[in-house]
């Protein structure tokens, strides 16, 4: 599974800078936030960074690890408004690239190519471990917060942004666009939320907090529907022509299908918090 999650994510880092991300300010891969009052996509990307530094009171003496860095936007982000020392990690070779040039040399961050689910890094080497759309890449949830854990100094937090399934999916209909959301977006399974939380428990993390932030990740969901309704046919005529690899036309499709997954009853956005 890890080599097709950096494949995909190897292959699409030109239409993530595209579509994703302007520029180096804004430079993330997940949905971001809509508060009251938020004018762009630009500022809901920043608004997810924010909300989690705020649950997780992240401070100027904390050690971050961004495990599933994307291009690195969380790990500037963190470094540059809270002074904060951060080691981001990706399995994209293409992403940490990216992520070094976009860190332009700032001596607070580094950047290196890892798998989170089997670290190099000794335990008890950090104070917090942030992950935005990253867990959900694990094919067992479970060795991802055994990882964290393990990474985690005493009284250290885990802070989790991502997609979870509410319920278990019943109908086949609702098994075909999970199943496309899924190998599109090179996610092996989702989590039921439910389950999530137990497995945070079994791991050994303490006073959790689930907090359900589909409402405000809702607005994200359909500009995403919107561009892939698009680009889909077009997706299709580019791969007929071997201009583009079917990697993007399954990516589209899963930006179709993902409004599917969170727009019903069977997905949410939710946050994580747990301390050791
Ligand atoms: C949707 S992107 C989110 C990136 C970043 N957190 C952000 O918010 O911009 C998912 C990230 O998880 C990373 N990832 C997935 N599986 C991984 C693994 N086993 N080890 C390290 N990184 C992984 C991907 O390479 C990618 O950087």
């Amino acid at each position: 599974m890890q080599k097709e999650v950096s494949s995909y994510y190897d292959y699409t880092l030109p239409f993530y800078r595209f579509f994703w991300y302007k520029n180096r300010e804004s430079s993330a891969i997940h949905y971001g936030l809509w508060k009251k009052g938020t004018k762009s996509f630009e500022e809901a990307l920043m608004n997810t960074n924010r909300f989690l530094a705020k649950i997780a009171n992240i401070k100027k003496e904390d050690i971050v690890l961004d495990a599933g860095c994307g291009v690195g936007g969380s790990s500037i982000w963190l470094a540059e408004n809270l002074a904060a020392e951060v080691t981001g990690i990706s399995i994209s070779n293409k992403q940490i690239d990216e992520a070094r040039k976009l860190a332009k040399k700032n001596s607070l961050i580094k950047f290196f190519v890892m798998d989170f689910l089997r670290t190099k890094f000794p335990d008890s080497s950090f104070d917090v471990v942030w992950a935005i759309e990253s867990a959900c890449h694990a094919e067992n949830k479970k060795d991802f917060l055994k990882e964290a854990y393990r990474l985690l100094r005493r009284t250290g937090r885990l802070v989790i942004a991502d997609g979870f399934l509410r319920r278990a999916p019943k109908l086949d209909d609702a098994k075909d666009f999970l199943s496309q959301f899924c190998n599109g977006f090179a996610v092996p399974n989702l989590a039921l939320a439910k389950d999530f939380e137990k497995m945070m428990r079994e791991v050994g993390f303490k006073n959790i907090k689930v907090l359900d932030k589909t409402g405000e990740f809702m607005p994200s969901s359909q500009r995403i529907l919107k561009i892939a309704r698009f680009a889909y046919p077009i997706s299709i005529l580019t791969e007929k022509l071997h201009l583009t690899s079917p990697i993007l036309t399954k990516h589209i499709l899963a930006g179709i299908a993902q409004y599917k997954v969170f727009g019903g009853n069977l997905g949410g956005y939710f946050v994580f918090y747990g301390e050791k």
